[in-house]
């Protein structure tokens, strides 16, 4: 055993302790806590990261998925360089944004045109707001538990559970953050993934009312379960039946293929949120869509946009040039390459499971996988969702883990880099076959 957490004496326990005295838990995203203390980073570099304390980790997260070409890669590193000595940002328009939008626009299908924005959650908000702005409605329809960002309405139950989902084929709206409006609960429409009869009678039952239906064609809360096509068939025909659009949420699922999901599963959507992987390890968002739908950005029909957009930092050159100097490496092979080293560690999860006759499973596709603890069929979120037993397994898992040089989420979601080597995969398999043995007993 290589590392010891938690650790009362680290530099890591000591700094969350100063961070509590002023950031309300001691760190701004609640997804780094880790239970006692989190890991504080020092500096990565590829595959592996390097704590505050020296103890080094394979990098199984990366950033929730927004690194893909490895940490401090060398061409980003150069761009940003010298993009940094000319400049950082400017209340004036720059070429870097238009390179990254025609790399965007040229890849992915449903992107004619794009505008960015500085997060994932900025992206699906925006893509929402121009949803309404085009249909002149306001209702969305969401899967549950499906994660979008941190707008109340993206965010309708994400975290619902056995007390208040409500009925299989008609789930509860249930608001995120406390004090989210009661309206939520109009004007989200919740319905579970996978379920075609469910989907086709929400968007009817809604009909003139209805702006869009969001969907995430891999929904990493939902368990990463695989899309049945006829689940997006019925939200694309029937979006288009009663005048509403789909919004696909690539935000991670960009990461699957060189043109997105939306290429591998032929789907055809209106609007694009998109972000991680586009800002080269910088803060991005970006909507993409049908010229017509993104006219409701343009200012060409009066003063005002029907949508107005901004933010003082959207397209700034840093994050423009990383985007770029990160997406115009990837090919096919790259992601051949993700999805053969997504292969290796879901097919030696599997060798681990059986040979340690352990009833679990791993799901994912590409360099995504999730590890569930259980058998239950992963088709939305009602199979997935974990109980507190399951939710410690996993707790305890991550912990084991990070002793074993791995930094792993506290749910089983799990992604790798293309800096990943096969010995690296070796690795994780080592320290996973002794964490899941102890974690097990
Ligand atoms: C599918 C999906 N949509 C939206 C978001 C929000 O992105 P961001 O964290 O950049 O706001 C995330 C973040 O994990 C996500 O996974």
């Amino acid at each position: 055993m290589g590392i010891n957490y938690p650790a009362a004496t680290s530099r890591s326990s000591e700094l969350y302790d100063r961070g509590k005295s002023v950031i309300p838990d001691g760190v701004s995203r609640s997804t780094v806590i880790i239970r006692p203390h989190p890991v504080y980073v020092d500096h990565a570099k590829g595959a592996w990261i390097t704590d505050v304390d020296g103890n080094r980790y394979l990098d199984c997260n990366n950033n929730f998925t927004s690194i893909i070409l490895g940490h401090a890669d060398p061409e980003i590193e150069a761009a940003v360089h010298s993009q940094l000595a000319k400049g950082t940002a400017f209340s004036m328009a720059s070429e870097a944004e238009i390179l990254l939008a025609e790399l965007l626009c040229e890849r992915v299908a449903g992107c004619e045109q794009i505008r960015f924005c500085n997060s994932g959650t900025e992206a699906v908000m925006g893509a929402i707001k121009a949803a309404r702005a085009f249909t002149q409605r306001p209702t969305i329809i969401k899967v549950e538990g499906s994660y979008h960002g941190t707008y109340d309405h993206a965010e309708a139950s994400l975290g619902s559970d056995p007390s208040n989902w409500g009925l299989a084929h008609r789930p509860a709206t249930i608001p995120y953050s406390e004090g989210a409006p009661d309206s939520l609960a109009d004007e989200v429409v919740i319905v579970q993934f996978n379920d075609v009869a469910g989907v086709t009678e929400a968007i009817q039952t809604v009909g003139s009312g209805l702006a869009a239906v969001l969907l995430d064609p891999m929904p990493s809360r939902v368990g990463m379960p695989v899309l049945d096509p006829s689940f997006a068939e019925a939200i694309r025909t029937g979006t288009r039946d009663v005048g509403a659009l789909l919004i696909l949420d690539e935000v991670i699922s960009l990461r699957l293929g060189l043109g997105g999901a939306q290429a591998l599963h032929n789907i055809d959507p209106d609007i694009t949120a998109m972000a991680k992987i586009i800002g080269g390890g910088f803060p991005v968002g970006a909507i993409g869509g049908k010229s017509e739908v993104m006219d409701v950005f343009a200012a060409v029909h009066g003063n005002r946009a029907a949508v107005p957009s901004g933010g003082t930092y959207t397209a700034n050159p840093v994050t423009m040039t990383a985007g770029f100097a990160c997406m115009s490496q990837l090919d096919q092979t790259s992601f051949d390459r993700l999805a053969d080293i997504g292969d290796k560690i879901r097919q030696g999860l599997r060798e681990l499971f059986a040979s340690q006759s352990l009833e679990w499973q791993v799901t994912g596709a590409g360099s995504l996988f999730r590890i569930h603890p259980h058998q239950r069929p992963i088709k939305s979120y009602r199979n997935a969702h974990l109980d507190s037993d399951e939710s410690a397994l996993m707790e305890s898992l991550q912990h084991r883990l990070l002793e074993r040089e791995v930094y792993f989420s506290s749910y089983g979601m799990g992604c790798m880099n293309l800096a990943t080597s096969d010995g690296d995969i070796q690795h994780f398999q080592d320290a996973m076959d002794v964490a899941l043995r102890v974690v097990a007993r």
